[in-house]
């Protein structure tokens, strides 16, 4: 098939180019024209596991980037990508999604006698491509849903592991009310294994709420069962190996730990509840998954100013800055809030991570970055280790370069004895 992907960002380009690779001819639409370049130099602009090597299998041959929508003319199908970002009031911002469909609408209105599906893969409130994406599409067009078709297509891509996750699917969910559109969104998945879901286009967007919800659950009750062993002098990690034996829980999403970050729980979660909130529903429980979420990676600091008495003046690194390991996202990453508790009670910060630092550097100039967990723990007065990369696993006599040796893990990756875990 021909494809247009719009939004070539840890969704769209992940998606282009695992349909370019399983033989797809797919054009890639985004506003960046640096990230447009990178992509056409076959230089992937987010680190994901295996991309880059896709990318220099279909480049130049079934797949290319531009900032131009022309491509939409002669594609079977047209896929939004675009950020829907969180606003002021953890509504999903959909100012992308209706540039996206217009622009797509206006190239479909210059052809003629083609039918073409459009479809949303971004993450959107349940009702948003019936009830925005469809209309603007249409009014663009100036053509009727005979001409067109409509799909809701989510996607279940953990960064760091998109690739894997995009190859190797749990399940594919096509939502829409067009029989004809979601046998063609089908076709997309010709060269992937993985059971198909044909079900309403609202019902679609709500799988993709709610998988994240629940995922997103499943962790704040990790952290409050965490919580409460801690106090019990209990391991939790103990508890819950044996809770996710039962194959109704399963092992999967129960790590305690300083609470879940990223571009997708801590806004999905927030667009649920705004969305309930806007139908008359107060989302107890979605809310308290939220608060927990909140309060956790402040625990770090408490637990840390327990140990080394008040930290004005104490130097205190920070391993981890991003949301989790093999990413350099720092969106809503646990480490922040913790910065900036330390830098509030007047604490000197030296923070390292393998790929996130940069990043990090551009949102908080005031902190010390450190090339190496080594240089951020010399002379330190405690160390919060953030997130699960491997090499933080392998940190042992790079502790003795503390000036006291006050180690608290928000992940549990630690080997040595003197660490302390925000619930173990
Ligand atoms: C996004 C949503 O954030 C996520 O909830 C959804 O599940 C999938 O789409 P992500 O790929 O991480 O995820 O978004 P982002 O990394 O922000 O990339 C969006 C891309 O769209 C950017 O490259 C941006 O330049 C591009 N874009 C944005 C356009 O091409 N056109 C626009 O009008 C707006
Ligand atoms: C998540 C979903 O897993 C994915 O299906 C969806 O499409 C997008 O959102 P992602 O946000 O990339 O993927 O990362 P994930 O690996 O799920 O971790 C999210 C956060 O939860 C991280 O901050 C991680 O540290 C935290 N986490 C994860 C826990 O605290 N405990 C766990 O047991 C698992």
């Amino acid at each position: 098939m021909r494809i247009t992907v719009v939004g070539g960002g840890y969704v769209g380009l992940v998606s282009a180019a695992c349909f370019a690779d399983t033989g797809h001819f797919v054009t890639i639409v985004d506003t960046d024209p640096v990230k447009v370049d990178m992509i056409n130099s076959k230089k992937p602009p987010i680190y994901e596991k295996g991309l880059l090597d896709i990318l220099k299998r279909t480049v130049g041959k079934n797949l290319s980037a531009s900032t131009e929508y022309e491509s939409v003319t002669d594609s079977d199908i047209s896929l939004i990508c675009v950020g829907t970002p969180p606003g002021e009031d953890g509504s999903a911002n959909l100012e992308y999604i209706r540039a996206a469909a217009s622009s797509i609408g206006t190239i479909i209105g210059k052809t003629t006698g083609r039918y073409h599906v459009v479809a949303v893969k971004s993450t959107v409130p349940p009702g948003t491509t019936e009830n925005i994406v469809k209309p603007y599409v249409l009014k663009s067009s100036k053509k009727t849903d005979d001409d067109i078709g409509f799909v809701m297509n989510p996607e279940f891509l953990r960064e760091g592991l998109a690739v894997y996750d995009f190859m190797n699917p749990d399940r594919i969910v096509i939502g829409s009310k067009s029989r004809k559109a979601a046998d063609i969104a089908e076709k997309l998945y010709s060269g992937i294994k993985g059971e198909i879901l044909h079900t309403e286009t609202t019902a679609a967007e709500m799988i993709k709420y709610t998988s994240n919800a629940f995922l997103a659950t499943k962790i704040s009750f990790s952290n409050e069962i965490g919580n409460i062993c801690k106090i019990l002098g209990i391991d939790v990690y103990d508890v819950m190996k044996g809770v996710g034996m039962d194959h109704r829980i399963s092992p999967f999403f129960l790590n305690a730990g300083a609470g879940f970050g990223g571009s997708c729980f801590p806004k999905d979660v927030s667009a649920l509840v705004s969305l309930a909130k806007s139908k008359g529903i107060n989302p107890v429980l979605l809310n308290s998954v939220l608060d927990v979420n909140e309060n956790q990676p402040l625990k770090m600091v408490e637990i840390l100013e327990k140990r080394t008495g008040p930290l004005k003046n104490k130097k205190i690194a920070v391993l981890g800055l991003a949301f989790k390991d093999n990413t350099d996202d720092i969106r809503d990453s646990r480490s922040i809030p913790v910065i900036c508790a330390l830098l509030k009670k007047g604490a000197q910060v030296s923070a390292y991570d393998p790929m996130a630092t940069n990043t990090m550097r551009k949102v908080y100039p005031d902190v010390e970055y450190c090339s190496s967990s080594s240089d951020a723990l010399c002379d330190a007065d405690g160390c919060l280790i953030m997130t699960e990369w491997p090499e933080f696993s392998e940190l042992n006599d790079e502790f003795n370069l503390m000036k006291s040796k006050v180690i608290i893990e928000g992940r549990r990756i630690l080997s040595i004895n003197e660490r302390e875990g925000i619930c173990w």
